[in-house]
């Protein structure tokens, strides 16, 4: 009995194609943040990662920036120790190898020659809405793959806030919590007692999107929540419905929330990547920016913004400790053994799956 309880909850944990999902990489073949552009200052390096692979991002003082890997082809020190020299190549800090933006050694200054040393990888670099993004898999992709659109970004009607934590946890419990808006009972201390209504859903080759609508049941309307909302009636203790939609989109592998008001106006709108750090991709650096429309008396918003910050830093402490918890279950467990009975994020499951490429130490589930 025992054991055909644990075949059905593996069952239902299993998604396409056959592998746990949370051993399942991120598809190298898109652009990922790394960075945000702010923080590789001209004629600096910064070091990065993605997916266990170091990475040196180099702006010169004149030019983009560039992105190499993060090892000298010497003896294989970070080249983000390095000094950007006029040129704008990378000036290993131990010996002096100068490396241009192809990767390419062209100076190894005690021999006085240009062609001894090898060459170090480079990896696709562009910027957009203040993030620094590489193309980590096969490079002659990567003119064929778009940036993403990020949030509302350089729209002057809007105003947009940066968030980069880091979490201990599989990218994939990132898109599964956002997606699925039926944990707001979590959320209950910072936002009162709200509930989410399924309204529908739509999906693509590459995409999924759940919207919801919700109605508070109890307790106050947060301050900073009627900012973005507008304020909601008081209806003497009966249920409040709320006309906003809200649409949680996954387009792999990035992940979108938006905000409609009653008139079908976008009010926020939020961007997030799911950046994997480590080999094993069990440790996430989430690139967010959130923009929310400008009221009428913008300066109100600029008033509220730290409130805001605040507000929305709450919740995300919340789902942060969540989803880190599932991550520590998966790994004393093994696995997967959950169950899932809400079809939306079944579906989300199949999406990152198929999307997503099996870990070398991958074991397909029988
Ligand atoms: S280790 Fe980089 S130049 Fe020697
Ligand atoms: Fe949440």
């Amino acid at each position: 009995m025992q054991a055909a309880t644990h075949a059905r909850q593996t069952a239902q944990g299993a998604t396409a194609p056959g592998y746990d999902l949370r051993q399942i990489d991120c598809d190298p073949n898109f652009w990922y943040p790394v960075a945000w552009s702010a923080k590789v200052r001209p004629g600096k390096a910064f070091a990065a990662r993605y997916a266990g692979q170091p990475i040196a991002l180099i702006r010169p003082e004149h030019g983009p920036v560039y992105a190499l890997e993060d090892r000298c082809a010497h003896r294989q020190v970070p080249l983000s120790k390095g000094v950007v020299d006029e040129a704008g190549c990378i000036k290993c800090c131990y010996h002096g190898w100068a490396f241009d933006r192809r990767g390419q050694c062209v100076t190894v200054p005690y021999l006085n020659r240009e062609d001894v040393g090898r060459p170090v990888r480079g990896y696709p670099c562009r910027e957009r809405g203040g993030l620094v993004f590489i193309f980590p898999g096969d490079p002659a992709l990567a003119e064929t793959v778009p940036l993403p659109d990020v949030a509302q970004v350089g729209n002057p009607e809007f105003k947009t806030r940066q968030f980069s934590p880091r979490l201990k946890c599989h990218y994939t419990f990132m898109h599964e919590n956002l997606m699925d808006m039926n944990h707001q009972f979590l959320h209950r201390r910072q936002m009162g007692s709200i509930t989410a209504r399924f309204l529908g859903q739509d999906a693509g080759e590459n995409f999924m999107e759940a919207r919801y609508s919700f109605a508070r049941k109890g307790g106050n309307q947060p301050l900073a929540e009627a900012l973005i909302f507008g304020r909601h009636h008081d209806l003497e203790g009966r249920e409040q419905p709320v006309e906003e939609v809200v649409s949680v989109r996954t387009t792999y592998p990035y992940q979108t929330l938006k905000i409609h008001d009653k008139d079908g106006d976008l009010v926020m709108d939020l961007w997030a990547c799911y950046l994997p750090l480590g080999e094993t991709q069990q440790v996430t650096q989430a690139f967010g920016l959130l923009s929310v429309k400008k009221p009428k008396w913008a300066f109100l918003l600029d008033m509220a913004w730290p409130v805001l910050g605040i507000f929305t830093h709450r919740i995300f402490e919340e789902d942060r400790e969540i989803v880190e918890m599932e991550q520590k279950a998966w790994r004393e467990l093994g696995g997967d053994h959950n169950i899932e009975v809400f079809p939306v994020v079944r579906k989300l499951r199949t999406l990152l799956a198929t999307h997503g490429v099996p870990n070398p130490h991958a074991t397909p589930q029988g």
